[in-house]
């Protein structure tokens, strides 16, 4: 299949099993909107993905059907709730691959899952003159836990450097890593650059010196299979707005002997086995890092979300997405003046561009005009900018809905710009 051959608002034949790439566009209600005229292009997915109908209805089933509080009740639909969250929970798992359900935390979102890391595991194993060690790509998300965690304990926040091209450079890795490394933090992809990081060769260097890995996975969940065990890594973190199911909601996964040794995150119901004044006594995993009522409703929303991504199919999703990426690179590079900002020859569904003498505010701006909708701005990761030499980019961001012609209407509204305003 070619990304040319996605047909938009095409209905799946009755007797189909499942839905491949190319059918799957119509399965997304918002992009039918027209915006300023035009019918909406949405090319920022690595800020937020849209949403299947699937996932809209489950959450909608969910208020209307089945709504309770869950763990608590013994009624009927408290029951019936308590089932539905638990069955998302072993759905992570399977999707995720991890070794058993109490590994698979839910949290609100990546930003969460990275702070309950160094809130917890961070602060019982980091002391002064430690050192943390994280990538010159990471998401501020994935930087600042990490920074307040070592001026609390007087650590060292130290960065493994990357090439022109947006590349972890492996040899300063191999040469950062230390006995007084305590963790690393790094990201799988990074949502500046679109580099697909070698997170498995990385997690054996740091496993090899005995030091744990955590891995900022946002970015590469809706993109990429996900296989936890076969990286080894001992965290895992990512959010499921980004994968087609709603904001508010996330998951960590983490080894069970880590997650054990521990401290919980966060105090409150659901976290304990017993309660007296004079002392608590924790809950087992994984119900002693999720405190006071979770977000139900959103995780019954990630399940659909699996449900639907695993019936379109990951691999083809990843397959579909090289190719588009492919397209759309050699398609902006006909304009003059534009340089793209991380060129790895591992990348998945990110197109970072700066265009000579044009602010990318203003390329945002007049794209939002055509009805094409990018983002612009440092994208959380204001290091990455320092490290190219720029203030900020515009970043086109595809998902498996997105489409070759509205590749070409990209282009044709970038040339735009440039007779705007050069
Ligand atoms: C690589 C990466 N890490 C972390 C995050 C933070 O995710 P959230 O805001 O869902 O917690 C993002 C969000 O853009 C991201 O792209």
């Amino acid at each position: 299949m070619t990304p040319g051959t996605v047909i938009q608002e095409v209905q799946a034949p009755a007797s189909a099993p499942a839905p491949t790439v190319a059918m799957c566009r119509h399965h997304f209600p918002l992009l039918r909107q027209w915006v300023n005229g035009k019918p909406l292009i949405y090319l920022d997915n690595a800020a937020t993905s849209q949403k299947p109908q699937v996932v809209i209805d489950a959450m909608m089933r969910y208020y209307q059907e089945e709504n309770s509080n869950i763990h608590r009740g013994v009624h009927f639909l408290s029951e019936r709730a308590t089932e539905a969250y638990e069955d998302v929970r072993r759905k992570v798992k399977v999707f995720v691959n991890a070794g058993h359900e109490r590994e698979v935390i839910f949290v609100r979102g990546t930003t969460e899952g990275i702070n309950l890391v160094a809130g917890t595991h961070g602060r019982t194993t980091v002391r002064a003159g430690d050192e943390i060690l994280v990538s010159a790509m990471e998401h501020h998300s994935n930087i600042v836990p990490w920074q307040m965690l070592c001026e609390e304990r007087q650590a060292r926040l130290r960065v493994i450097p990357m090439n022109d091209r947006g590349e972890l450079e492996l040899e300063e890795y191999a040469r950062l890593l230390n006995p007084r490394t305590k963790i690393v933090a790094i990201t799988h992809v990074s949502n500046a650059l679109g580099t697909i990081n070698p997170v498995r060769e990385m997690i054996a260097m740091a496993h090899e010196r005995g030091i744990p890995v955590l891995v900022d996975g946002a970015q590469a969940v809706p993109h990429l299979a996900v296989d936890v065990r076969a990286l080894d890594a001992d965290f895992y973190a990512f959010s499921a707005h980004k994968m087609f199911g709603p904001t508010g909601v996330g998951i960590l996964y983490g080894k069970t002997a880590l997650l054990e040794a521990m401290p919980p995150y966060q105090g409150g119901g659901d976290m304990i086995r017993s309660v007296t004044f004079e002392r608590t006594i924790y809950n087992d995993l994984p119900h002693k890092f999720e405190a006071g009522t979770p977000n139900i409703g959103g995780a019954i929303g990630l399940g659909a979300a699996i449900d639907y991504l695993q019936q379109v199919g990951i691999n083809a999703v990843q397959s579909f997405e090289h190719e588009l990426l492919a397209y759309a690179t050699e398609q902006v590079q006909t304009i003059p003046g534009l340089r793209i900002i991380g060129t790895a020859v591992a990348k998945a569904s990110v197109l970072s561009f700066v265009m000579e003498g044009i602010h990318p505010h203003d390329i945002g701006t007049i794209l939002d005009h055509e009805g094409i909708a990018v983002r612009t701005g440092h994208h959380c990761a204001q290091p990455v900018m320092q490290r190219f030499g720029v203030p900020a980019t515009a970043r086109a961001s595809f998902a498996f809905y997105n489409t070759k012609e509205e590749v070409d209407a990209l282009v044709r509204a970038l040339h735009k710009v440039i007779e705007v305003l050069s």
